[in-house]
Parts: C-alpha cells; structure tokens; sequence
C-alpha cells in the first residue's frame, strides 16, 4: 500500500477516534461514538497490517485471529461487575506492549539510526519501556485489588514517598547510562541493555508500590489515572515504532484519561497535583480503622409491602443506585417501578454519583441498558439540593456514596469524599443483604438515623417484590 494513502487512511481514522470521544460525552450519542471508534480501529489495523514494512504475515494473522478471538469471548462472557477488572487487565497489555515494543526496536538489527537521531530513539525506547512497565505492574495490581484477590487496605510503607522518589532517580542515572551509548548492536550490545533491564525492574517496583499505596475509595482514581498512563505507553510505542496513527490515539487515550483523573479528583475532592505525585490523598489518610467499621446503633428494617406502601404514596421519590445494583442487576424491574410510580403521577429521578460502581459511569451505562429516560437521571451536583423536598428515597445497593460519615466524621477514610445527602429527604428506604461495609471498608451512619428504613435481601427480589405490590394496589384501585 502506497505510503500516502496509508497516512490519509490514518489520518480518517484519527478523526474518526476524536469523533468518537465526542460521541461518548453524552448518553445520547454514547452508541454512535462506540459504531465510530470501531469503524477508526478496524482502519488502522488493516492499513498497518497492509503497511509496506510490515511481512510475515504467516506469524501475523494468526495471531491476530487468535487474540481476537480471545478478547470476543472475553468480552462476550464478562459480567457488568467485573468490567473494572478487565478494564484493568486490558490496560496491563497496553504497558506490557510498551515494554515488548521497546526492547524490540532497541535490539532491532536492521536498525540504521546514527548520531541525534540515534540519541532521540534511545529517549524513546527508555521513556517508553518506563512508563509501559509502570502501567504493567500498576494495572496487574489493580486487577488484583478490584477481583479482591489482595486487599484494599493502602499500603503505608514509612517514607514511602522517599523510596519512590529514590527509585525515580535510580532510573534517571540509569537513562544517563543508557542514553548516547552508540551502536546497541554491536559486540556491547549485551552491556548497553542492562541499564535497560534493571530500569524496566524499577518501574515495575514502582507501578506496585504506587498502586499497593492506594486505598480501597481512592481506587476509582488509580482506574483513570492507568487509563491515562496506558495511553502515554501507546504513544511512546508510536514513537519508538514511528507510527503517527498510534502516536495520536495515544495521546487521546493519556489526555482523555488525565482530563478523567482530574475530574475523578474533584469528585472524591482529592487534590490533582498529589495524586500526580503519587500521594494520592492518603498522606494523611488511614485505612478504615476497624472500629470506624463496627456496626454503632440500632436499625429500623421494613418489608417490601411497607416499602411499596411509603412509594405509593410520595410525591418525590429519588433513587440512588450503586454497586450492589450492578451486582444484582436490578435495574431492569427498578425501570419498571420508576415507570408505575411517574404514571401514577409520582416525581421519580435517578441521582448518580460520580464513583458509584466501579467504572466511571457504570450506573449510567446500567440505567441506559433499562432504557431509564436519560432526562430523569441527574449528575449529584444537579440533584443534591433537592433532597430535604424529597418524600422518598431508595438507596439501591449503595453505600460509601451515601455515607454521612464523609462530610462530618474527620477520622473516616472517606472524609473529604462529597456524598448525596440522602438523609435530608423525609424517609430513606436503604436496600442491601446486611450491614456489611462497601468498598472503602467504613461503617455507614445513615443505616442508624431514625428517618431510614432498612430493606434487607437481594436488590433484585426486594424490588421484584414492590414491583408485584405496587401493581396490586394499582390493580385493587
Ligand atoms: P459500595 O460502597 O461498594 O456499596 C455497595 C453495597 O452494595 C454494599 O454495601 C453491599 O452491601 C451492597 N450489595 C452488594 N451486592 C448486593 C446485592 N446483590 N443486593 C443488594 N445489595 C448488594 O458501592 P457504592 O456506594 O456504589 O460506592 C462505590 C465505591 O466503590 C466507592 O468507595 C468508590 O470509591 C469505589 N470505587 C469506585 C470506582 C468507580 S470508578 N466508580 C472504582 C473502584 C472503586 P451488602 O453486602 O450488605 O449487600
């Protein structure tokens, strides 16, 4: 394939991955911008697979059939609640490209470089095996903490930021070590990649400890702050592979994810610049202290007739979803109480916190897939003032997102973290299987206030079960 029309080609795609972004903005447009960012990447992996430096097209296309037959049916078969896990695993091959890549082109035989070109692919090869392996180990770790195969408690080493710090300058003198060398192929070769080997088992250490640091609440910013990185890592590779397409969709990925992590901080109202810096907020922070996690009063439970009766007869009604929702998969019958409850003449909204779930926007992809009117679901600054004019809230399967403990209790884990202000309405209905904690391991306040109600049980079947009450009375009217 001529060389101009393989740029045009990336260039289309280009657009059609800025496009795409657009399209995921909003909920509306969500679809369109999937259809467009498929359409771009089906583009560039044919065009670089045409591309005239590429051969072995033997190795090449069953590998690329065998991957993607793996990632179908992985993505086929995964349930909406371990989409983090996979998100994160996916990221963990963007680093390991990164790394591979950079080796690759570095011990590359037939490469020609001389002089500052030569020099400037060194820079490359070294920043772009650092931020890969960084990406590798974080994501892995990741993974790791949202399967909850390792704990969520933050690990608190003493001088934590020295030792990262020390690592980093460990691998500046090795990129002195590594950088202007000449003639990587030659008899030296073998001497010249080991500052290479030992930074790439530095970073490693360093994408561990960083993601090891991060406590349980703070996991929704490490999720973005990968994304980002994994994105730079495939940027890098553009570099080392002189590949402007995957240059651009790199710096897509690493900017839109950066601009994700900004707006996650605000969210949980962590500072931006400290999570840059690997601090994350928890300098001063503690893991959920065990009696912060014991249960501290008394609980009013209901039944789901009760709770239909209290439905039946509101006005207001707001609806918080969380994880346990997504776990339950509960929202197709919530959609459909919603709709009995607004025919009735009810006012019912969806509030959704910005870390509700584990992905960013997981309540909002869930509701969509109920087909909930995207005009009834409300961002939390949009809604959080109306509660004290609510009548009836139901907390779905949430639980650090409603937790009171946020806003006035300086020893939480989550202090700092805006929550919705659920308490405020006339009565919460809060509906889970027991007093378990959620992901940031806190007790929750609100189960003991005396204007919320306790349903217990399995979200689906509680709200099964109001569903069947509310269209008996509607029935019996
Ligand atoms: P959580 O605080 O994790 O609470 C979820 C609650 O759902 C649990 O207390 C659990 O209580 C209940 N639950 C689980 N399965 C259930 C089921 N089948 N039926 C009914 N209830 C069920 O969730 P949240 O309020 O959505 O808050 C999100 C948390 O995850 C925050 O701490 C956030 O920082 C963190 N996080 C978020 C993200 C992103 S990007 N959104 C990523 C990583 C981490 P029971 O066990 O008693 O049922």
């Amino acid at each position: 394939m001529p060389s101009s029309l393989v740029t045009a080609a990336y260039v289309f795609a280009g657009v059609l991955f800025i496009l795409s972004l657009g399209g995921l903005s909003t909920q509306e447009t969500a679809r369109r911008g999937n259809k467009l960012g498929i359409v771009g990447m089906l583009i560039a992996i044919v065009v670089t697979a045409l591309d005239a430096r590429v051969t072995g097209y033997q190795i090449l296309l069953p590998a690329v059939l065998v991957g993607a037959l793996i990632g179908a049916v992985l993505a086929a078969r995964v349930a909406m609640t371990s989409m983090p896990e996979l998100v994160a695993m996916l990221h963990s091959f963007v680093g390991a490209a990164a790394v591979l890549v950079g080796f690759a082109s570095y011990l590359d035989p037939n490469q020609t470089l001389t002089g500052t070109e030569a020099v400037i692919h060194q820079v490359e090869v070294f920043v772009g095996v650092f931020i890969g392996a960084i990406t590798l180990t974080g994501s892995l770790i990741a993974y790791a903490k949202l399967k909850g195969s390792i704990s969520g408690k933050p690990l608190m080493l003493p001088a934590r930021h020295a030792i990262n710090m020390g690592m980093v300058l460990g691998c500046i003198y090795l990129g002195t070590r590594f950088v202007g060398v000449p003639d990587p192929t030659a008899v030296a070769a073998h001497t010249a990649v080991q500052p290479l080997i030992i930074m790439t088992a530095i970073a490693g250490v360093i994408g561990v400890h960083m993601v090891m640091a991060i406590g349980g609440a703070d996991m929704p910013v490490v999720v973005s702050m990968l994304n980002s990185y994994s994105g730079w890592a495939a940027a890098a590779a553009g570099f080392m592979l002189s590949n402007d397409l995957l240059i651009i969709t790199g710096a897509l990925v690493g900017s839109s994810g950066a601009i994700l992590s900004y707006i996650m901080c605000a969210a949980m109202n962590r500072s931006f610049f400290s999570v840059i810096l690997g601090g994350f907020g928890t300098a001063g922070g503690t893991a959920a202290s065990s009696a912060s996690s014991e249960p501290q009063g008394e609980v009013v439970s209901v039944n789901a007739s009760e709770t239909a009766e209290m439905l039946s007869s509101a006005q207001n009604v707001i609806v918080i979803p969380g994880y346990g929702m997504a776990a339950a998969q509960a929202q197709y019958p919530l959609h459909e109480i919603a709709k009995t409850l607004r025919e009735a003449g009810a006012n019912v909204r969806f509030a959704i916190h910005p870390v509700a779930g584990r992905l960013p926007g997981h309540m909002n992809v869930l509701l969509a897939e109920a087909n909930v009117p995207y005009d009834i679901v409300l961002e939390m600054d949009e809604i959080n003032h109306d509660f004290p004019e609510t009548d009836v809230v139901i907390v779905i399967g949430a639980n650090d997102i409603v937790n009171p403990g946020a806003l006035d209790d300086p020893s939480s884990a989550i202090y700092g973290m805006p929550v919705l202000e659920c308490w405020k309405a006339r009565t919460t209905v809060v509906m889970k299987r027991s007093m378990a904690s959620g992901y940031a391991g806190v007790d929750n306040p609100l189960f003991y206030k005396t204007n919320t109600r306790m349903l217990f049980g399995d979200a689906k079947k509680n709200v099964e079960a109001i569903l069947g009450e509310l269209r008996e009375q509607s029935k019996a009217a």
